[in-house]
């Protein structure tokens, strides 16, 4: 066994490999997903078979479910039953093979197919009089951001009708582990049953996805798609078939080779609620806290949750870690609730142990909470690595190449009971002209482009350790601004900042 004191952070950029696994790629959409050969990686460096592996906000389950298939024992939290339901359903592990769910895709066929082939031929009020039949959710309120303000003006009558039929044959399925593979099967499905799909543009029909995920808002498409049910559900379904096939495989593997002490646990809490909830420290965490704007989980997963009868309380709610969503969360009940967080995640962490935190945002504020309050809670950063190339472009970092920053930071800290806040320099703070010159001598020192988020980064932290971060007002449009006053161009196409004076190939250092 490696005596963990002994372990080193993770200095290098681990190049993603995002499509690579089947488990959690093209099971079930959900928002900003890390890629699982990154996740691995750390894991595997931080931890020893059978120990505690955990994520607090889990999302879909990366983390964890890669910890069980590392035979570590992975603890999942979300505060959205959509995260649990998606994450719990990839790790369950009763059956031998995927047989089990190949049976229940044709009962489901037999049971609806036929209908479901039928309902392009039939009328209006044809379909309207079979709605009244079926079992459908109320017709909820949508967030105030939303295109259109009902639930069910999501959904064309006939979409409406072919997911209320195919849900109700997967109800009727009686075997708990089926049943559950194929719900979650029919949930990507209604990702891509609604108004809100959007076709990728030169690409099959049937290929792209919900607004939620690319604008963060509940945006119908100008001229909605009717993709055909059966098809888009079978497709779903052999997804799901080929993502547990992989899940089981290892699990089998794993049990005939090293004996198996790997396991997967899931909570439904608050950040807050977590350690009572499990009730003993913790050997590494691995997180993806969520990042402030844009993204308000709870609302956005509406669409899933509703459908699926997941209760979402109002508590809940008003514990979401977000900025504004229908709550209207403040700046700085987001910059308190993240450094509890962080707080909360290294009180969990058994001594000695590592904490690795992915981040990535322009406003300087919300990494200093991160990196004060591991500070105050006696943990040292050890390594801060820019992930480039990880990046899922998302139309708003599409629409705004030049000002978003799409690498993450991954901030790994080890739980030493030392942990120090920087001195502050009686001297006057560093100017962001200085930050950036100091920062560009280090990452192009020959003048080689570089990604955006590379030199933000180091600026960030070139900032914290002379103590300045607090003082640093760094826009977006600012550092646009003073890169192309220092000769510096951005290039759409490489995603990169271009010298428009010297000539050097792309040769970034990746690190810090
Ligand atoms: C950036 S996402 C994590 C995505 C994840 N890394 C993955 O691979 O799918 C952040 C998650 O934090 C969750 N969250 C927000 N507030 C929370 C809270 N107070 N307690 C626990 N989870 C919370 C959100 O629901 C969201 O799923």
């Amino acid at each position: 066994m490696v005596a963990m004191n002994r372990i080193e952070a993770i200095l290098e950029r681990i190049p993603a490999d995002r499509q690579g696994a089947k488990r959690h790629y093209g099971m079930h959409p959900y928002f900003t997903r890390r890629p699982a050969n990154v996740v691995r990686t750390y894991i595997k460096h931080f931890t020893q078979p059978g120990e505690y592996v955990l994520d607090p906000f889990g999302g879909s389950g990366v983390t964890a479910i890669e910890a069980m298939l590392l035979n570590r024992q992975g603890l999942h939290n979300d505060i959205n039953p959509l995260a649990n339901f998606i994450a719990s359903q990839v790790a369950e592990t009763s059956h031998e093979d995927t047989r089990y769910i190949r049976q229940a895709v044709l009962e489901v066929r037999s049971a609806c197919l036929a209908e479901l082939k039928r309902l392009p031929t039939l009328s209006d009020n044809e379909i309207q009089a079979r709605l009244e039949t079926v079992e459908l959710p109320q017709n909820i309120r949508l967030p105030s951001t939303s295109d259109v303000a009902a639930y069910f003006e999501l959904f064309s009558p006939r979409q409406l009708l072919a997911l209320a039929l195919l849900k109700q044959s997967i109800d009727r399925i009686s075997d708990a582990s089926a049943r559950g593979a194929l719900l979650l099967a029919w949930s990507s499905t209604l990702g891509k049953l609604n108004t809100t799909f959007l076709s990728a543009h030169g690409r099959a029909e049937s290929r792209g996805g919900s607004s939620i995920f690319s604008i963060y808002r509940y945006k119908v498409a100008e001229r909605p798609v009717e993709l055909p049910p059966w098809e888009t559900f079978y497709e779903r379904a052999m997804n799901v078939i080929e993502g547990k096939a992989e899940v089981l495989k290892q699990k089998r593997l794993l049990e005939r080779t090293h004996g198996w002490v790997g396991g997967f646990t899931y909570h439904c809490l608050d950040i807050e609620e977590l350690p009572a909830a499990i009730g003993h420290k913790v050997d590494y965490i691995f997180t993806d806290p969520p990042y402030g704007g844009h993204i308000a989980y709870l609302d956005l997963s509406i669409l899933w949750n509703h459908w699926l009868g997941f209760e979402v309380p109002l508590s809940a709610r008003q514990r979401e870690i977000i900025v504004g969503g229908e709550l209207h969360h403040t700046e700085d009940y987001y910059i308190q609730r993240l450094r509890e967080s962080i707080n909360i995640c290294i009180g969990m962490l058994r001594q000695g142990r590592w904490l690795s935190v992915v981040f990535q945002h322009w406003n300087t504020r919300y990494f200093e909470a991160i990196l004060e309050e591991a500070a105050h809670s006696r943990a040292s950063l050890k390594a801060a690595v820019t992930q480039i190339g990880d990046t899922i472009w998302s139309m708003h970092k599409k629409k705004n190449r030049e000002k978003v920053l799409a690498g993450e930071m991954i901030l790994t800290f080890v739980k030493d009971g030392r942990g120090k806040l920087p001195h502050q320099r009686a001297s006057a703070a560093p100017t962001i002209e200085e930050l950036i010159d100091d920062a560009l001598a280090q990452v192009t020192p020959d003048g080689a482009p570089f990604p955006g988020e590379l030199l933000f980064n180091h600026i960030v932290l070139r900032a914290w350790s002379r103590g300045a971060l607090h003082s640093l007002d760094l826009t977006r449009e600012t550092f646009a601004e003073i890169l192309k006053s220092k000769g510096w161009q951005y290039n759409t196409i490489r995603n990169q900042w271009v010298s428009t004076v010297s000539a050097v190939p792309s040769n970034y250092q990746l690190t810090f």
